[in-house]
């Protein structure tokens, strides 16, 4: 029997829920597709368009109640552990001690991984969520000769921008997007000390402080520079306008990468890539990673075993961050073929880890729970859409937030 006979035999189908569903994403995903089906799996997509995950996961948890879960979902941070409570997820602990993965893996993102000391998902990238993204030739057109390093440079160069005829900021008005930006100002004003405080331990006194007032401030301030048709964009449209010279800045993590790549342009030569405004001596990260649920059929759970163990191959993610934007998760992987922007990220992930200044990107679900990240979402949202909500009321909204109650899925089962 030849060896593709003999691995066919061994085939099974694996459905894979993601929202990948831009050009570099796309693109991304599609790696991972041809090394499963190069080695017989068929591939099933569950794609649920919209960025950041806002739709996957009601479709999710429908599949779940149905009895019917995909073989893997991209789930990440806490979510995953509310998930593993549920019993829905499947133990990866024999792979695991076979593969040594927690030799290569960091120990903030393993410790993500496991569920009570056991693993239940995979990682498969690093992005850092406080990146400022440019167009080189508006930059150059507009007089702007240097990336701002802090806010007020940048209002400098925006204005700068503007009398040049571009839009200065391009944004997508989502809740999503508005809250990656949201998080990236309140690093950038108020320091990682006070991101850690008032954004992942919601200490009241620094939701108060006056670097919460100027992060609000300076959040609504950014909002006189986008364009009109910013509302509902998505975020991929949004970073088209940098690439395409029609705006200078977008705020986005490092997947808006896999765009400027996949419409082949250059990092320093089409476009640049520096840390947010203030943000430089720190990192917020978000890593996506494939929670693994339990499956009945023995061919599925062979074709999920394999799916987890080409995950955390070097080969898979090399040529999967390659094109996503992200860094790979193992330690110590040769960067040679990535590009500067890239090697910045790695450089600056152990840089940050060891000066105390990596932090977990809320808005990217790295922290808090569900609820507590959709009400922060949601106020944050109100925030940016409603001109007379005053910063004090903002702050006030915010300073409930750890009251924010999970709905659980036995609630949504109730419903039904
Ligand atoms: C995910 C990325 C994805 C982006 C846009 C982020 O939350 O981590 O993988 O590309 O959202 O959908």
């Amino acid at each position: 029997m030849s060896v593709l006979a003999s691995a066919a035999v061994h085939a099974g189908e694996v459905e894979v829920l993601h929202y990948w569903t831009s050009g570099g994403e796309a693109q991304s995903v599609q790696e991972l597709k041809a090394m499963m089906t190069a080695r017989g799996h068929s591939w099933k997509d569950f794609t649920v368009a919209g960025g950041a995950g806002g739709n996957a996961m009601a479709s999710l948890k429908q599949r779940v109640l149905d009895g019917n879960a995909p073989a893997a979902a991209l789930i990440k941070g806490p979510a995953i552990q509310e998930w593993a409570e549920l019993n829905a997820l499947t133990n990866l602990d024999a792979m695991a001690l076979f593969d040594k993965w927690d030799d290569f893996l960091p120990k903030v993102v393993a410790d993500q991984m496991k569920y009570k000391g056991h693993y239940v998902a995979v990682p498969v990238n690093v992005h850092r969520v406080n990146w400022l993204w440019a167009n080189s030739a508006v930059l150059k057109k507009a007089g702007v000769t240097v990336m701002p390093t802090n806010w007020d440079e940048f209002f400098v160069a925006a204005d700068k921008i503007r009398a040049a005829g571009f839009v200065p900021l391009a944004h997508g008005g989502q809740d999503w997007q508005d809250f990656t930006v949201f998080e990236t100002v309140a690093l950038g004003v108020g320091g990682p000390e006070f991101y850690d405080k008032a954004l992942l331990k919601l200490d009241k006194a620094a939701i108060g402080s006056d670097a919460m007032k100027k992060t609000l401030e300076t959040f609504r301030r950014l909002k006189t520079y986008v364009d009109a048709k910013a509302p509902g964009r998505d975020w991929n449209v949004t970073t088209d306008m940098v690439i395409k010279g029609k705006a200078g800045f977008q705020f986005m993590g490092d997947w808006a990468k896999g765009e400027f790549l996949a419409a082949k342009q250059m990092p320093g030569k089409d476009f640049i890539c520096m840390p947010a405004p203030g943000t430089a001596n720190a990192y917020t990260y978000n890593v996506d990673s494939f929670a693994m649920f339990q499956l009945k059929s023995w061919e599925a759970q062979k074709a999920q075993g394999y799916l987890a163990y080409v995950l955390m191959g070097k080969d898979f993610q090399e040529r999967f961050n390659l094109r996503k934007g992200s860094i790979p998760v193992h330690l110590n992987l040769n960067m040679d073929k990535f590009d500067e922007c890239a090697k910045r990220s790695n450089v600056d992930f152990a840089a940050t880890a060891k000066a105390g200044t990596l932090l977990p990107s809320v808005a990217h679900g790295m922290a808090l729970s569900t609820a507590q990240q959709t009400a922060m979402r949601a106020a944050v949202n109100e925030f940016w859409n409603t001109d007379s909500m005053s910063v004090g009321q903002a702050i006030g909204r915010l300073q409930t937030l750890n009251a924010a109650v999970a709905p659980k899925l036995a609630h949504v089962a109730e419903k039904k």
